[in-house]
């Protein structure tokens, strides 16, 4: 950190540590999603960006499979993405992969923030709402609201189950929490193979009240190669391209 940064950080500030997990193998995508060039850029580098330029993040943990560990180390050196404390070894499911990251941050961490290396356009106008809300609540998530009716399915595709799509959203990442209870409820959840799809189900199953900020429609995770197109039109639309 900069002597700028350091004095406009204010002293309240919690001291915030990220974890970008970036160790799953991009299937769906067909391809290693984090190292995908969008308009010249890696996805991974636009991913850390913001929480490299954000007052709110003192320090960054990668996590990659471990083949890449050298690679990822090398695109942070050469962007001067110096928050970066550290790259490690992930493991076979998401999960495992957040609790890798999260056993490894700074002893001062108060707050985790976990974030998915696919979602390169996250912004730090919403990492800063983000670790306000976790600083008061302890667990924060961005949410987006449901344009599409939700219904549950059966597996042969069959309606069986309705949901009031007033009270559905989508949930993102990053997902911030208060440091001592993610990790908690992730080596709960790794403990009890659980199979959980986000962060925030781990510390809600532990009882704890997960609060949600309004989320960025444009912050969606790449997954698919369809995915690419939006994230062409996302990038336009902020004249990056
Ligand atoms: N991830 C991880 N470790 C895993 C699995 C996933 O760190 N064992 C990370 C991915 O790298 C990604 C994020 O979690 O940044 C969200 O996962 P997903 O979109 O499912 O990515 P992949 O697992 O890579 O894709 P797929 O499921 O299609 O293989
Ligand atoms: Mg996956």
């Amino acid at each position: 950190m900069n002597l700028k940064d350091l004095f406009s950080k204010k002293k309240s500030d919690p001291h915030c540590s990220v974890v970008i997990v970036a160790a799953g193998s991009g299937e769906r995508m067909g391809a290693d999603k984090v190292f995908l060039d969008l308009a010249g850029v890696p996805v991974l580098a636009r991913t850390l960006k913001p929480f490299q330029d954000s007052e709110c993040v003192d320090e960054i943990v990668i996590v990659t499979r471990t083949e890449k560990l050298s690679e990822v180390s090398d695109l942070c050196s050469s962007n001067g993405f110096t928050k970066v404390s550290k790259v490690v070894s992930g493991g076979a499911t998401r999960t495992e992969s957040a609790l890798a990251g999260v056993s490894e941050v700074g002893p001062k961490t108060k707050l985790i923030a976990i974030h998915d290396a696919a979602r390169p356009f996250i912004t730090k106008e919403l990492i800063s709402s983000l670790v306000s809300c976790a600083d008061q609540f302890m667990a924060a998530v961005p949410a987006v609201r449901c344009a599409d009716t939700i219904r549950i399915v059966d597996d042969e595709g069959v309606i069986t189950g309705d949901t009031d799509r007033n009270y559905a959203v989508q949930i993102q990442t990053p997902q911030i929490f208060d440091a001592d209870i993610i990790k908690g409820a992730l080596s709960y959840a790794v403990t009890h193979e659980l199979s959980l799809t986000d962060d925030s189900s781990a510390a809600k199953m532990m009882g704890v009240k997960v609060h949600t900020v309004s989320g960025d429609p444009d912050n969606i995770k790449l997954t698919v190669p369809d995915d690419l197109i939006k994230g062409a039109a996302i990038l336009k639309s902020r004249g990056e391209s």
